[in-house]
């Protein structure tokens, strides 16, 4: 099999490192790619947001399976052009992406399906944002109603803070969701989703605040770590039952069937779990330490997704032990990341830890140079959390990028057993 992924970023070079364990898989093309994947993997220059140029690409490959990685080109509808072309993608379609694309139709999809998520409202102007802000918090959950990242959210107990996020993304012209805030520790679980078929993944944490002990701005994600030894073993298929299921058949009867990967973004609380936000597309940073765990042929499984048969498909199988990555950023991310410094120490392949590019590029004399704001990301496997912990750390801090920080906290609440689910209430 012959397989092209589109995206740049270091989950869609996890992507391609899990494609290439993959027996069943002959060749693989990334585009945009980046010098990570360009090591192991033919790498061309397309706009990932343009139908033309992927479909092109896709045909001049010969590629019998296209995966796509980030929402953008999936709320563009760049699914539905390839499968025009009559060449299998692993993605939604634009209108099924709309999980992620509108909150508005997430939640309304959320109400239909019965599933348990927080109470939120839209503000469209500035003369309602007071207003709607006495009928949340404390804590404020302000978030910018498009795709933003991960970075358009803040969540916090300040009210005047909450409100000066708000009136900012109005005055960028962004609708402004207000949300109650969900208590509980948080949960990514990735789920394989064709129709109502629907698999999940091992569940991943994601740290998305910049700083340690969960501080500062929020940011698209400094860490992940799987599996979550807090997590009762009868989570998984509660969130798939009553959540993830729901979902789906709601999005099969209002006739926008979902295919690919639907990743649903949870708070553990008193009431059990509720949904924070759905993604129509496979997380990063998570994604990076969920495949460093995958036993199974990954193409063979995004190929059952993306041609309907996965109810057929063998159900993953997955390694003993415990993953985890950690960002690299660059010096003043997530504010505005300095690019253009040089980066070293990647080269060393150790056993157990994988350096994966996320924002680099190459300059004219064939030095790497950051080129983004997550620069790259370790990613380290182990007998248990605090082992890959340690492989993780020890690799990263070998890397040498001048101004660069990342989190040293990364899986660490769960290694020492400081994260807890509430009791039912
Ligand atoms: N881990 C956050 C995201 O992928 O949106």
């Amino acid at each position: 099999m012959r397989v092209l992924v589109i995206g740049s970023g270091a989950r869609e070079h996890a992507l391609v490192e899990a494609l290439r364990r993959d027996p069943g898989v002959s060749a693989i093309c990334a585009a945009p790619g980046n010098p990570g994947i360009a090591q192991h993997a033919e790498v061309r220059a397309v706009d990932p947001c343009s139908g033309p140029e992927v479909v092109a690409l896709a045909r001049d490959f010969a590629a019998d399976l296209v995966v796509i990685g980030p929402e953008v080109p999936l709320v563009l509808g760049i699914a539905d052009a390839v499968r025009a072309a009559g060449i299998a993608c692993f993605g939604p379609s634009a209108d099924a992406a709309r999980i992620e694309g509108s909150k508005a139709f997430a939640k309304d999809v959320m109400a239909a399906a019965g599933v348990r998520t927080a109470h939120s409202e839209i503000v469209d102007h500035p003369g309602e944002l007071d207003a709607a802000l006495d009928r949340f918090g404390p804590t404020w959950v302000v978030k910018d109603d498009g795709l933003a990242a991960g970075k358009g959210v803040v969540v916090t107990a300040d009210r005047s803070a909450a409100r000066d996020h708000g009136a900012e993304l109005l005055e960028q012209g962004h609708p402004v969701l207000l949300e109650s805030f969900l208590d509980g520790p948080e949960v990514s679980l990735f789920c394989l989703v064709d129709g109502e078929t629907v698999v999940p993944l091992l569940p991943a944490q994601d740290h998305k605040r910049v700083g340690e002990g969960d501080t500062g701005p929020n940011t698209g994600g400094m860490g992940a770590y799987t599996p979550l030894p807090w997590l009762p073993e009868s989570t998984v298929a509660e969130i798939v039952t009553d959540i993830v299921e729901p979902v789906a058949a709601e999005l099969v009867r209002r006739g926008v069937p979902f295919s690919g990967l639907l990743y649903a973004g949870l708070a553990i609380g008193q009431a059990g779990p509720a949904v924070v936000e759905f993604n129509c597309r496979f997380g990063d940073p998570e994604t990076q330490a969920v495949l460093a765990l995958l036993d199974s042929p990954l193409g063979a499984l995004l190929h059952a997704t993306a041609t309907g048969t996965l109810d057929q498909a063998e159900p993953p199988r997955w390694r003993d032990g415990a993953a985890i990555t950690v960002v690299l950023a660059a010096e003043n991310y997530p504010a505005h990341p300095r690019k253009g410094d040089l980066i070293t120490g990647t080269e060393a392949a150790e056993p157990n830890t994988e350096v994966l590019h996320a924002g680099t590029a190459l300059r004219e004399d064939g030095a790497l140079i950051s080129a983004g704001g997550r620069v790259l990301n370790v990613v380290a496997t182990g007998a248990d959390l605090a082992e890959a912990r340690a492989h993780a750390y020890d690799r990263i801090e070998r890397i040498k990028l001048p101004g660069s920080h990342f989190r040293g906290d990364i899986a660490l609440a769960a290694v020492e057993d400081r994260i807890s689910v509430p009791t039912r209430a």
